[in-house]
């Protein structure tokens, strides 16, 4: 939701590394952004309304007063209160001395900012985060009243802060991750989490210098060092130049277990595309092929997970599956219903995450509860997953993101291998998504005997052969097409994707994909309802994208197809080479290759994520950051 990057160092200034790590976050938030450093002049801070680029130009023109061995930066994507400067966070209490960011929504700021303001706290924002800063500074007061604080102390001891910041989080209630400063502590940066993620990156940074470091997410901290520490809920931790300590919201020392994170900083990088995303599509082959084949045992015809925490017993027992998942994540769950019933046997729910705490789910321990996530921190499906959870089932989370909440809290986690997704439309994510269910589906039917060595055998070779069937896709021929297509209808107001079956769920992924970075209103809809409502918008205005792929369910939309045809629609037929009614029935078409039919959603999603992406690029729109969406969205 927001992006956070903190630094302090004992040599140097952390200015130029905060901004840097706030453009790798930028994908979190992006309608205003901040700084605050401590420099010879006490606390200074610029805030900025829009993106990152407006506060680099302000600091460029008036930066800071000197080099600063403290700092941190916030990238915002407003919940509470508008998009302001006032709003914009770093916050400050009254003195000026503290200042802090936040990630997250607290949920009980308006008593605790009543009973501050009855003690004369005046706000300057609207947002709940400024709360938290006045209720510290409080705090730090009854704490220094019967002995004043002299400010700092040894590195790595506890001072009055670390107490504050302790008893107003026991306060607080809802989702944080902040970062608080103080000018009378400047050797020292705080970090508290609950449900919001922020990882402190332990030093010496690269040159060798004393230095740590606090993120929203990892890649923010690479350029730095490669040692991390995930804080978890409920702990609070202190940074200093040479030492971070954690503890837990009641004072109990953590025992400190930092990692080491292995990939790769270029990995997140464009690589010479104009945009992530367009970047990300063409990675899918790759992302598929690295979501599948360690895991494939050709010989078996089954799939072997690494450290998977499921036995072949505990699958055996599962009676039921429960999907939860939020956009694109859910339609590749309403894809995965399809393959847990077809290859598994198992009966399959798919619940809108956000939907699916509030609809009294019949708890049962024989549940496997499975969260879809790209970026395994969206509190819709953490909550749900935790009332799943509840209610009996065991947990299994799908995830990208390497130690985000999601697998953290999940029984089994199921990684998709799809490498770091920037642009805030997620592609290669679904895709890979798509790739885990199924070899889940595989290994379930497996374990249940519901699948034969030889069905499992053959279900494999299939994937295995995926890959180059992909390969079309990406040739200039196919590029072109797209392009051409997307040029004859960028000035269209409405969209429909038509689907059955196990491609209804990709019409909705099509129509998502168009919406949010086109912002042309596009529905998808299961191609046999559309002669009960919206077979009533069609006219020759409005293009219609039917995907009718070889398969069980060709036959039934094409039907559907004529339906639109009589009325003068546009069609946009996606179809499999040679098929005999493209040229009858549509007045443009996208070849796709030929797969089983389990497959087919992987490969007749790619053209559509690319039409969508040309659109809005030809719409004069910037596909990898469209308004008012983030990349994870850590808020209810
Ligand atoms: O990180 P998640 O997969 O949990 O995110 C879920 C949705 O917020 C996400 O898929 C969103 O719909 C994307 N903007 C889709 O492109």
């Amino acid at each position: 939701m927001c992006g956070i990057f903190g630094a302090v160092t004992r040599k140097g200034d952390v200015t130029p590394a905060i901004l840097a790590g706030l453009a790798l976050l930028e994908y979190r938030g992006y309608d205003s952004a901040g700084v605050a450093v401590f420099t010879e002049r006490g606390v200074e801070k610029r805030r900025r309304v829009g993106k990152l680029e407006v506060l680099r130009e302000a600091l460029h023109r008036e930066g800071f007063g000197g080099p600063a061995l403290i700092g941190v930066g916030h990238t915002r994507w407003a919940t509470h209160g508008g998009v302001t400067e006032e709003n914009a966070h770093p916050h400050s209490d009254s003195s000026g001395d503290l200042v802090l960011v936040h990630n997250g929504i607290i949920e009980n700021y308006l008593d605790l900012k009543r009973e501050l303001a009855a003690k004369g706290h005046i706000f300057r924002s609207a947002t709940d985060s400024e709360v938290l800063a006045h209720a510290i500074e409080e705090q730090l007061a009854r704490m220094e009243a019967p002995a004043k604080e002299s400010g700092t102390k040894t590195a790595g001891d506890e001072t009055a802060l670390e107490r504050a910041v302790r008893a107003t989080m026991r306060e607080a209630r809802g989702t944080y991750a902040i970062v608080v400063l103080h000018r009378r502590f400047p050797d020292r940066i705080l970090v508290a989490r609950q449900d919001s993620p922020v990882v402190i990156g332990i030093g010496p940074d690269v040159h060798g210098n004393p230095a740590s470091f606090v993120a929203s997410d990892v890649p923010a901290l690479l350029a730095h060092t490669r040692k991390v520490y995930y804080l978890r809920d409920g702990e609070v931790a202190t940074l200093t130049a040479d030492r971070v300590t954690v503890r837990r919201l009641d004072g109990e020392l953590v025992p400190f277990a930092p990692l080491e994170i292995r990939w790769d900083a270029a990995a997140a990088d464009r690589r010479g595309y104009p945009h992530y995303m367009l970047k990300e599509i063409e990675e899918q082959p790759d992302a598929v092929a690295q979501t599948s084949f360690d895991r494939l045992d050709d010989d078996r015809g089954d799939v072997r997970f690494e450290d998977f925490a499921l036995g072949d017993e505990r699958l055996r027992a599962i009676r039921r599956v429960q999907i939860v998942a939020c956009g694109t994540s859910l339609h590749a769950g309403l894809v995965g219903k399809f393959y847990l019933e077809h290859l598994a046997g198992l009966p399959t729910e798919c619940d809108y995450a956000s939907e699916f705490r509030y609809r009294s789910p019949i708890p049962s321990g024989d549940v496997l509860a499975v969260g879809i996530s790209q970026s395994g921190e969206t509190m819709d499906t953490l909550k749900a997953l935790g009332e799943a959870r509840t209610r009996g089932a065991s947990v299994l989370g799908i995830c990208n993101v390497r130690g985000s909440s999601i697998p953290r809290m999940s029984d089994a986690v199921l990684y998709t291998h799809a490498g770091p997704e920037i642009g805030v439309a997620s592609t290669k994510a679904f895709t890979c998504q798509l790739v885990a269910l199924y070899l889940l589906a595989v290994r379930l039917g497996r374990a249940r005997g519901h699948l034969s060595q030889e069905q499992g055998r053959e279900a494999i070779r299939a994937l295995r052969v995926l890959r180059p069937r992909l390969d079309p896709l990406f040739s200039d021929d196919a590029r072109e097409n797209v392009h051409r297509i997307a040029k004859r209808f960028a000035g269209a107001r409405d969209f429909l994707f038509l689907g059955r079956g196990i491609n209804y769920p990709i019409a909705l992924e099509g129509a998502l994909k168009l919406k949010e970075i086109s912002y042309i209103h596009a529905e998808g809809y299961p191609a046999g309802e559309m002669k009960h409502g919206p077979i009533a918008m069609i006219d020759a205005t409005l293009p219609v994208v039917v995907i009718a792929t070889q398969g069980r369910d060709r036959e039934k939309t094409l039907n559907q197809l004529e339906q639109v045809k009589a009325r003068g629609g546009q069609v946009i037929l996606v179809a499999n080479p040679g098929d005999p009614e493209a040229e009858r029935l549509a007045d443009e078409v996208i070849e796709v290759p030929a797969t089983t039919d389990e497959l087919a959603p992987i490969v007749n999603v790619i053209p559509l994520q690319r039409l969508a992406y040309e659109i809005a690029v030809m719409r004069g729109l910037s596909p990898d950051s469209p308004r008012n969406l983030a990349k994870s969205v850590t808020v209810e």
